[in-house]
């Protein structure tokens, strides 16, 4: 397939990933289909795509004519079938939990046309876990999109040994189109190339934190007053949700069977308690 044969785009999913996701295509151009089970995180995600086009067109960032473009062209939907038959190009963003994205993988296959890639933007599940759900494992990848999506430039696209080099071309060209920098990763590995880095650096101030060397506060100024990194560790994971890095912690360690790689003691607890961060107003900071 050509890239320019690819018009419509589905993402199935419209958390805090896939709603950007959608969004960010809309924006440039393409007519998009954005899909979830859940009819309330589909109103959410729509309520929440509005605020933050007005804040753009407030900031002159956009023109209203611009973002109307783009609502026009975005669909919120329940139906998979509605969302993928007659597309060109799969963004799946659901929950982090492999046979979710399995049985995920093999509906849309069953529904979407013979020449429709389907990529995966899971931030771990390498997509060699999901192509054999399948029935075009060739058309199957990931592509990696960096939380918030509308902001955030890089795409990691994953060429599993099953996906053509059509198939990471075209993702990589798409990515370009919608106005992201990708990176092609020739080989599967958990966790990709950026989020390995950046686990390097959450499970030292995790370690600094629990023996009591700093506060979480402290230790983000570390970052970024003195690494200039724009946000600090705990703020980051507040933002992407605590749930998000526990069910991460929790897929590596099943699958490597690695103790090390389970999620730390702090985490743990914060999950228990329902102290997901940002999103329920209470993590490693408290939100009002
Ligand atoms: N949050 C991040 O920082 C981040 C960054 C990059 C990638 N990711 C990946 O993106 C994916 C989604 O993460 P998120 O943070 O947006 O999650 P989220 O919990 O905000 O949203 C998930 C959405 O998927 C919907 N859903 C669940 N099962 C479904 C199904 N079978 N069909 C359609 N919709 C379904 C849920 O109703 C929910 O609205 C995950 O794979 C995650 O690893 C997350």
């Amino acid at each position: 397939m050509d890239i320019n044969h690819i018009k419509q785009i589905s993402v199935v999913g419209s958390g805090a990933m896939g709603s950007q996701i959608a969004m960010v295509c809309a924006l440039a151009g393409y007519d998009v289909y954005l899909q979830d089970v859940n009819e309330e995180s589909l109103a959410k995600a729509k309520q929440s795509l509005e605020g933050h086009m007005k804040r753009r067109v407030d900031k002159g960032k956009l023109s209203a004519q611009e973002v109307d473009h783009a609502f026009s062209r975005l669909h919120f939907v329940t139906s998979l079938e509605e969302a993928v038959q007659g597309t060109d190009f799969v963004i799946e963003a659901i929950v982090e939990k492999l046979e979710a994205k399995r049985a995920l993988f093999a509906e849309v296959d069953r529904l979407a046309p013979a020449h429709t890639i389907i990529a995966s933007n899971s931030s771990t599940i390498i997509s060699s876990k999901l192509a054999d759900a399948t029935n075009r494992p060739e058309k199957v990848c990931n592509m990696h999109f960096f939380n918030p999506a509308l902001v955030m430039e890089l795409v990691e696209v994953v060429q599993g040994p099953h996906t053509s080099e059509e198939t990471a071309q075209v993702t990589m060209e798409l990515t370009r189109k919608i106005n992201k920098t990708p990176i092609l990763l020739q080989k599967e590995i958990s966790g990709f190339v950026a989020n390995r880095i950046l686990g390097k650096l959450m499970d030292e101030a995790i370690y600094l934190l629990e023996n009591g060397i700093a506060s979480a506060e402290e230790i983000d100024l570390a970052c970024t007053k003195a690494l200039n990194h724009p946000i600090g560790p705990f703020a980051l994971i507040d933002l992407t949700g605590i749930d998000v890095h526990y069910d991460v912690r929790m897929q590596r360690y099943k699958e490597t069977g690695d103790e090390s790689a389970r999620p730390s003691k702090i985490v743990t607890e914060k999950y228990q308690n329902g102290e997901l961060g940002r999103k329920t107003g209470k993590g490693f900071y408290t939100y009002s």
